[in-house]
């Protein structure tokens, strides 16, 4: 299991330091929220923001990004320092383009779906993806509850995808279902306000041993 710390959730006026606590604690990556205000409700932060801790990081930024046609910023966001720049399925009539694009920057191409989309709608681009993100909660928020609706689709993409390709699981993740979430076929789990808190280093070390029991 890899855990994959939502930075949402921290407090952005020491947000380095926090980020070296999830790091040196033992997260390999690092989960970037960017909402627009259209996709989703909220507006977070922008490329601007992560690219002022990419060279105090080794993690892997994993940049979720919630907005509508990401296709207009893929190149700032592969600027700023991402590794993997995940899109969602609902956001853009270009998927396959957007994909393919994060590909040539030699990124990790993620594919993201909300709680009520089909997985059906997926199907047509796992070939061009290498990670599945299943939106746990409905996006926009952090500390919102797990939906347990969206189980079947995270066993259903597992049993498809064989055992070593990425499925990613975010929203509402913490010490009292990570394991079952790994147990469905999970092997990346976004954990913001679980980690985020005034215990950082420990809640990091704690969902990362839960699934090692
Ligand atoms: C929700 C975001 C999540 C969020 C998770 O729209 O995509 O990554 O930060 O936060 P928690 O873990 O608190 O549910
Ligand atoms: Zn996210």
């Amino acid at each position: 299991m890899i855990l994959s710390p939502s930075i949402l959730s921290a407090d952005f006026s020491k947000l380095g330091e926090c980020v070296e606590l999830t790091e040196k604690a033992g997260a390999k990556w690092l989960h970037i929220d960017v909402m627009d205000g259209i996709f989703v409700p909220n507006i977070s932060f922008g490329a601007c923001v992560y690219k002022s801790i990419r060279d105090k990081s080794k993690l892997f930024f994993d940049v979720h990004l919630m907005i509508t046609e990401p296709e207009r910023y893929l190149e700032d966001f592969k600027n700023a320092g991402a590794d993997g720049i995940t899109i969602h399925v609902e956001a853009t009539k270009k998927v396959s383009d957007c994909l393919k694009q994060i590909r040539s920057y030699g990124l990790k191409a993620g594919l993201a779906l909300n709680p009520e989309t089909d997985v059906n709608e997926i199907l047509p681009y796992l070939n061009e993806t290498d990670m599945i993100l299943v939106m746990s909660v409905h996006p926009g928020y952090g500390g919102q509850k797990y939906i347990e609706g969206v189980n079947e689709k995270i066993k259903f993409l597992r049993d498809k995808m064989g055992k070593d390709f990425n499925i990613e699981v975010d929203g509402g993740i913490n010490m009292s279902n990570i394991k079952k979430v790994v147990g469905l076929g999970a092997n990346i789990i976004v954990a913001g306000s679980a980690v985020f808190n005034d215990n950082i280093a420990g809640s990091t070390k704690a969902l990362i041993r839960e699934c090692e029991i």
